[in-house]
């Protein structure tokens, strides 16, 4: 069982990357973690070094059984799951029409559909203690969409969708929600858990095949520093009054801002179009009343 000063904290795909070292910083700091992954033994040198504070359990998020006995298993050994961090996710980069049906389903099912369903399984008991920070791992791809990152984007948008209405949702019930949404952080990201189109397109390489050696070229050369990242995720966590979003790096702000601004002056430029749609005479209220 954790003390009350200690947050438990449940994190997927811990093996590499964030999650790896968004582990180890939060044991550093003395607080609890369960650290999933699909191979838990790869945690073995964690358990080994925090041995009263750190779990590993087996999850593989596409697996809602193992979803289900993992949320189950953290509550058993901790009592409770303060911060849960939906981390686990990988890129399928390459123009829409060049993937398979079954390489853009699986991209849905883990980088969506995998955290919603651990979403769901932690909420009753977050509910309960009427507190919890949920933590979804997005991507700058979650808010701006590239040439060739189609699919990797809009399992990220449709994350930050789920995420902002649960945000309100939630909200009364004492729980906070955050997206993340990184630039390029240097994680295994961009090597050995990049996926690409089996059969690429000609008439794409100006565009997704460009992004596709952009991507590899940088690998092990990203500017931004996970543990920096653990850090400011943390920093999230403990603060009184935490952001629905938080961007990490510049190359995130950045693109964030532009589009912000693109948004905006497309918005100003098209909106008496927009707003005449309305049926003569009627006042049009806000959405949701
Ligand atoms: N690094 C970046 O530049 C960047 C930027 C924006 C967003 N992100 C997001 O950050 C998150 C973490 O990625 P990372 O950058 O840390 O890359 P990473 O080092 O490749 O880590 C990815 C993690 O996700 C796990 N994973 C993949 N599929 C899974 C599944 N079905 N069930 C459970 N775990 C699974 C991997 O487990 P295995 O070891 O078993 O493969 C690994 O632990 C992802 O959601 C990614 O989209 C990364």
């Amino acid at each position: 069982m954790a003390d009350n000063t200690q947050k438990v904290w449940f994190i997927t795909g811990s093996s590499t990357g964030f999650g790896r070292v968004l582990a180890e910083t939060v044991l550093e700091e003395g607080n609890c973690v369960i650290a999933t992954a699909r191979k838990p033994e790869q945690l073995n040198d964690l358990i080994t070094q925090y041995p009263e504070t750190a779990k590993a359990i087996r999850l593989d998020v596409t697996n809602p059984q193992e979803v289900s006995e993992a949320v189950n298993s953290a509550l058993d050994a901790f009592g409770r799951i303060d911060v849960l961090v939906n981390n686990a996710g990988y890129g399928a980069v390459g123009a829409l029409e060049e993937f398979s049906d079954e390489a853009i389903r699986r991209q849905f099912e883990t980088n969506l559909l995998g955290a919603l369903n651990v979403m769901r399984a932690v909420l009753p008991s977050m509910r309960q203690q009427r507190s919890g920070h949920i933590l979804n791992i997005s991507s700058v791809g979650g808010f701006v969409s590239f040439p060739g990152s189609g699919i990797y984007c809009s399992t990220k948008f449709a994350l930050e969708g789920l995420s902002e209405a649960l945000a309100q949702e939630v909200k009364p019930l004492g729980i906070k929600v955050t997206i993340i949404e990184p630039g390029a952080f240097r994680t295994d990201f961009g090597g050995r858990s990049l996926i690409t189109p089996e059969q690429s397109i000609d008439d794409y390489a100006s565009t997704s095949g460009a992004m596709i050696q952009w991507i590899r070229e940088n690998d092990g050369k990203q500017p931004g520093d996970p543990k920096k990242a653990a850090k400011a995720m943390i920093q999230v966590v403990e603060s009184d009054n935490p952001p629905l979003r938080l961007a990490l790096g510049a190359d995130a702000v950045n693109a964030i801002s532009e589009k912000l601004e693109s948004v905006k002056a497309e918005l100003e430029a098209w909106k008496q179009v927009a707003i005449d749609t309305a049926f003569e005479g009627v006042e049009v209220g806000a959405i949701g009343g």
